[in-house]
């Protein structure tokens, strides 16, 4: 879910589509905070690690600025594989996606019924 989550919070900031970036957010920052609780061999610090880049990330979003964006979106990258790495899961290694193409199955471009930014 997080990867998924985290893949299309790219794909929507990159589009400029801040309404869904927004949203996936939010999806992605429910996911780590279930993580936290279901899994209780996470520790709590390497969860709360992740809030000051999702937090920059909300910044970015609320200001439509797609440089904040990407800077963030790194930084947030860095803390899962910091986790991973610290969970034996080092395996795991997660990277801001670098393809130009988006999961093909959604539209990602903002809507033309919205507001733009
Ligand atoms: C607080 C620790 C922690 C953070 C932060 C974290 N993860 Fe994970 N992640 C884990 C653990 C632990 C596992 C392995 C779970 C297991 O083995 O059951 C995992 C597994 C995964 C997997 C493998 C799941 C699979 O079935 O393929 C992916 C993909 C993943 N995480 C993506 C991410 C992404 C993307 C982020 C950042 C947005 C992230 N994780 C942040 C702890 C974390």
């Amino acid at each position: 879910m997080a990867q998924l989550e985290h893949l299309k919070l790219w794909y929507a900031g990159k589009a400029k589509n801040w309404d869904l970036a927004a949203y996936e957010l939010r999806q992605l920052t429910n996911s780590l905070a279930e993580a936290a609780i279901f899994y209780p061999a996470v520790p709590v610090s390497n969860v709360t690690t992740m809030k000051e880049p999702l937090l920059s990330i909300a910044d970015a979003i609320a200001a439509g600025d797609d440089r904040k964006f990407a800077v963030s979106m790194r930084t947030l990258t860095e803390g899962c594989n910091a986790c991973h790495g610290s969970m034996g899961r080092g395996f795991i290694a997660i990277a801001v996606p670098t393809g130009g193409q988006p999961p093909a199955n959604q539209i990602f471009s903002p809507s033309g019924t919205r507001r733009k930014k």
